[in-house]
């Protein structure tokens, strides 16, 4: 069905020229994992660090999309799917720009991360499985959302009532149960620096 949309890609400055203007490789760092896995905390961590190094992020987290741009779904599967389907095409815009994106979010199923992968392109999507066992974020349960979850209070509960389904293929996995966080960031740093850094000798 034609549906009257003349897209003007071609005609906006092309991320190559971002990139080599912000010295630096726009990529996606896709965080997937339990609530109160830690993926929110390591997210800033990791922001903080990078800015220091001069690299410029910006980080989509789940409870902040889902109070503003993502309001309107809740969470069931389709719902869910939606939301990290808006997430996707959103980081997208993003690094196309040149931005390096921390995408925080349970992302549950591998539909749901194989659809942000073709999205964003294969060779961007580096997919960070935030590794930290449902008894321990069961325990931390810093919001008292599993506690509520168990008192059957909140549907569809990820790793309660609803499934979490382990990365088959990750980039990284990182074992949250180090409370030592900046130890956790350098390791992280080791395999994303390479990702990010830009090159000048390419453009020569
Ligand atoms: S996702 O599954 O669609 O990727 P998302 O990352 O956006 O989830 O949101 C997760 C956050 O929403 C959790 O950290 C938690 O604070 C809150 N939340 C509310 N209801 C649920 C639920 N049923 N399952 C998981 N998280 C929930």
């Amino acid at each position: 069905m034609e549906n009257h949309i003349y897209t003007t890609f071609d005609k906006i400055k092309d991320r190559s020229a971002k990139e080599v203007y912000l010295k630096q490789k726009g990529k996606v760092l896709w965080f997937t994992g339990l609530s109160g896995s830690g993926k929110t905390t390591l997210a800033s961590a990791l922001e903080k660090r990078l800015f220091e190094l001069n690299y410029f992020c910006q980080i989509l987290d789940g409870d902040n999309v889902r109070s503003g741009i993502n309001k309107n779904l809740r969470f069931t599967e389709e719902d869910r799917m939606e939301n990290i389907r808006r997430i996707a095409e959103v980081s997208k815009l993003f690094m196309n720009c040149g931005i390096i994106l921390i995408c925080a979010f349970i992302s549950p199923t591998n539909e749901m991360r194989q659809m942000a992968r073709e999205i964003i392109g294969e060779e961007d999507f580096l997919e960070v499985f935030i590794d930290t066992p449902l008894e321990v974020c069961e325990q931390r349960d810093p919001k008292g959302l599993y506690k509520k979850a168990r008192a059957g209070e909140i549907p569809n509960f990820t790793g309660v009532s609803a499934p979490f389904e382990i990365p088959t293929k990750p980039f990284m996995v990182v074992e949250n149960t180090n409370p030592e966080i900046d130890e956790t960031v350098r390791e992280m740093l080791k395999r994303i620096i390479p990702e990010v850094r830009w090159d000048p000798s390419e453009i020569l």
